[in-house]
């Protein structure tokens, strides 16, 4: 009984592998057509001129299908690393079932964010970083409620943050850091129907002062670093958040930190090169900080001894009003 089992149980798998290998080829005839009109625009560069049109497109290199319960539809097209001087193709808007798109470390892809991308109504994440695209970060992005992750870092975008972003129900992490951004963070962005996500505006042109309504927010991480943003950040801080890093250096906001209570959680603390006034607080004598800096900015008064506040040298408290202890020179 047992060997009967046992060869059928053989026969079942072996049959399974031949009707796999036989059915292999799983790629849908549009989506092929598809990458194939995106190779061509991007004028056949390096990696992707593997793509060979007589193998499956879901073996392609930077090709991923679904599964069974999507027709092993394209799902992800990571083009990464590559000898590419064009625009991003229209025809990416055409792969319907497109969750995941990245267009990464591409310094010769120019020209605007792909109108097109709007069709992608299963986007997920989509990562254009690292490449020369100019104009602006697009309103269409809003339109795509299933986003989760949008990085546009490193870029030469332009213009204002559009504030429809904050009607994406699903955004877990926005990076729009390292381009040519102007303007106002926008007062939506107190109002994440979702979770609220990590956000990385660094170096950036951004002016005006904080929304108020981002006081309300719990952000895990948030760098607001290298812009031009000015006034009260305090409401950012707060003893109850969960805050793990928060970076506001280099801008030009002005308040008294005296009161300001971190959370414990917070690891990352840069304030440097602001006009920041007040005395260090004896509550950040609680806190574990791998990062910390309050250089540069008009602090005065004694540093609390104590925590991690000792851990780091002078030159996380240098050029500051009337800072004094250690690490700093005795106090007066
Ligand atoms: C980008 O284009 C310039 C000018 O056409 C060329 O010299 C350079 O090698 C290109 N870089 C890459 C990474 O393709
Ligand atoms: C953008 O292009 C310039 C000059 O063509 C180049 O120096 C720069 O590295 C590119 N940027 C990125 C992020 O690749
Ligand atoms: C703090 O920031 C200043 C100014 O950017 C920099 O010179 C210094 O090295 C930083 N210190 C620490 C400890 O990170």
């Amino acid at each position: 009984m047992a060997k009967i089992t046992t060869l059928l149980l053989f026969l079942f798998f072996f049959t399974l592998l031949i009707t796999t290998s036989l059915s292999k080829n799983l790629c849908h005839k549009d989506d092929k057509n598809t990458l194939l009109k995106i190779k061509k625009s991007l004028n056949n560069p390096y990696n992707v001129i593997s793509w060979d049109p007589k193998e499956d497109c879901c073996t392609w290199v930077s090709v991923e299908c679904g599964d069974a319960t999507v027709n092993h539809r394209v799902t992800s097209l990571d083009i990464s690393d590559d000898k590419i001087s064009a625009q991003i193709p229209p025809e990416v808007g055409d792969l319907p079932y497109l969750q995941t798109l990245i267009f990464r470390k591409l310094s010769n892809l120019t020209g605007p964010i792909q109108p097109t991308i709007a069709k992608l109504k299963y986007l997920r994440f989509l990562r254009l970083s690292w490449t020369n695209l100019t104009g602006p970060v697009p309103d269409f992005l809003s339109q795509l409620k299933d986003l989760e992750y949008i990085d546009l870092s490193y870029n030469d975008l332009s213009g204002s943050i559009p504030s429809s972003l904050a009607l994406l129900p699903k955004l877990g992490y926005l990076e729009l850091s390292r381009n040519k951004l102007t303007g106002p963070i926008p007062e939506s962005f107190g109002s994440f129907p979702g979770e609220v996500p990590d956000l990385f505006l660094s170096h950036n042109q951004l002016s005006g002062s904080i929304p108020k309504s981002l006081g309300k927010l719990d952000f895990y991480r948030i760098d607001l670093s290298r812009n031009k943003l000015k006034g009260d950040v305090s409401m950012l801080f707060g003893a109850n958040k969960k805050t793990w890093i928060i970076d506001i250096s280099r801008n030009m906001f002005q308040f008294d930190i005296s009161k300001v209570k971190v959370a414990k959680t917070v690891n990352l603390l840069d304030l440097n090169h602001n006009g920041i006034t007040g005395s260090i607080p004896v509550q950040w004598t609680e806190l574990s900080l791998q990062t910390f800096n309050v250089s540069y900015n008009r602090l005065c008064g004694p540093i609390p001894k104590g925590g991690d506040l000792q851990r780091f040298d002078a030159y996380a408290y240098l050029h500051n009003k009337c800072l004094c202890g250690a690490p700093l020179q005795r106090c007066k």
